[in-house]
């Protein structure tokens, strides 16, 4: 079989049609209903051991916090607690109250959040929790709050925009995130002066990073390896996510060998601890998203294919603009026959899947599978339309 472009290690396809590591997901989906989030735990444990090798090739000690805010479901979580060397990066409170739950220790939880008011600072100061801060507010704020820990991470600005397709909106450089790198000595100092140790150096690049964004990576990673010279208390370079996945045929997203060979070149000579908070590259490719067909109309020479979900359930397309391969489960591999534009049951214009998607022939009452869709689909699922209702299965 020639593979699609959308294939991962974890597809297969037998007689009942696409399979996630090993499990039909036809029957999948009707024992559990649509629409249905299918995630395989060992597609899970494949990426954390690529990452954990693209680590090792550095040379440093190293250390992987997966980025929960992709996907918190709890028995995937349970899934990474379970490789015993993997922390947690968490972006809020309650992020953090669910790791601890599922059985993860205060020290295998970092914290990178934005704008975080006294009343979660006062939570996340009792969890006991590391945190990497970005504005001199939030640094003021911390030191005051009796029983904080003293080391903190300061998180900077990349000061470059990479990221899926160019789009801006995951893009980190230049936004809202992050101390500005000419300013990272004095906001050092003033933590300093409020009786806190900079151990970390935090960034994170973007959403999706494409190859193309090696020289930017490059440079952003050379100032945090200089700017780490420049602070001694700073022990462990943080580098966050944005290694990514394939969203169309187009796409060339950053390899893990070439990040890791980024990674050697700015810190493989250095004393640093280098960390990474992976999201999308650890869960996106262990998900599928199943729905089902139940309108087939053509109407004004288009063929529209209503489905049983909307952009509350997956935001990707109507958020961001970001495509899925979208193939009938039973037929995945089967040459397509038609253009079709693609519907939510969401009572919005925006709510549109895709258009000019080349499809077999649909019939109501299929199943479509979009892939990748393990990262940031059911975490940032809404109730809107109160049609916020989907399963969610662990592939064990
Ligand atoms: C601070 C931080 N770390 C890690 C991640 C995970 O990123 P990704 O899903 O691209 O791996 C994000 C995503 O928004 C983030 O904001």
């Amino acid at each position: 079989m020639s593979e699609p472009w959308w294939w991962t290690d974890g597809l297969s396809v037998g007689p009942a049609g696409l399979a996630l590591d090993g499990t039909p997901l036809e029957a999948l989906a009707r024992a559990h209903g649509t629409p249905l989030y299918a995630t395989g735990a060992p597609t899970i444990r494949r990426r954390l051991a690529e990452l954990r090798q693209a680590l090792a090739a550095t040379g440093r000690p190293s250390a992987i916090h997966y980025a929960m805010k992709a996907n918190r479901f709890r028995p995937l979580l349970e899934t990474i607690r379970a490789e015993g060397d993997i922390g947690i990066d968490a972006a809020s409170p309650a992020e953090v109250a669910l790791a601890l739950e599922v059985g993860f220790r205060p020290d295998q939880v970092s914290v990178t959040a934005g704008m975080l008011s006294d009343r979660d600072l006062r939570t996340l100061v009792a969890q006991g929790v590391h945190l990497n801060l970005d504005t001199r507010s939030v640094i003021r704020r911390y030191a005051a709050i009796p029983g904080h820990r003293r080391a903190i991470g300061l998180r900077l600005d990349p000061a470059v925009a990479t990221s899926w397709g160019g789009e801006a909106r995951l893009a980190y450089g230049n936004s809202k995130f992050g101390v500005l790198p000419n300013e990272i000595e004095d906001v050092a100092a003033l933590a300093k002066a409020m009786g806190l140790t900079v151990d970390t150096l935090h960034v994170h690049p973007g959403w999706g990073l494409p190859d193309s964004a090696a020289p930017a990576l490059a440079a952003v990673f050379a100032r945090m390896a200089s700017l780490a010279s420049a602070l001694p208390s700073v022990r462990t370079v943080d580098v966050g996510g944005g290694l990514g996945w394939r969203h169309r045929e187009a796409d060339r997203p950053l390899q893990p060998a070439a990040w890791s060979a980024l990674l050697t070149e700015a810190f493989g000579d250095t004393a640093l601890r280098i960390a990474c908070e992976p999201g999308t590259f650890v869960a996106a490719p262990a998900g599928v998203l199943i729905v089902e067909v139940n309108t087939v109309e053509v109407r004004g020479g288009k063929t529209w294919i209503g489905v049983d979900a909307g952009h509350n359930v997956n935001v990707y397309a109507a958020h961001y603009g970001i495509p899925h391969a979208i193939v009938p489960v039973d037929r995945p591999l089967a040459e397509p026959e038609i253009e079709v534009e693609i519907a939510g049951n969401i009572n919005e214009a925006n709510d549109v899947f895709a258009r000019g998607c080349p499809l077999p022939a649909v019939r109501e009452g299929d199943l479509l599978a979009f892939l990748p869709a393990g990262a940031y689909g059911a975490s940032m699922a809404s109730n809107h339309c109160l049609r916020g209702t989907f399963a969610e299965v662990l592939i064990r």
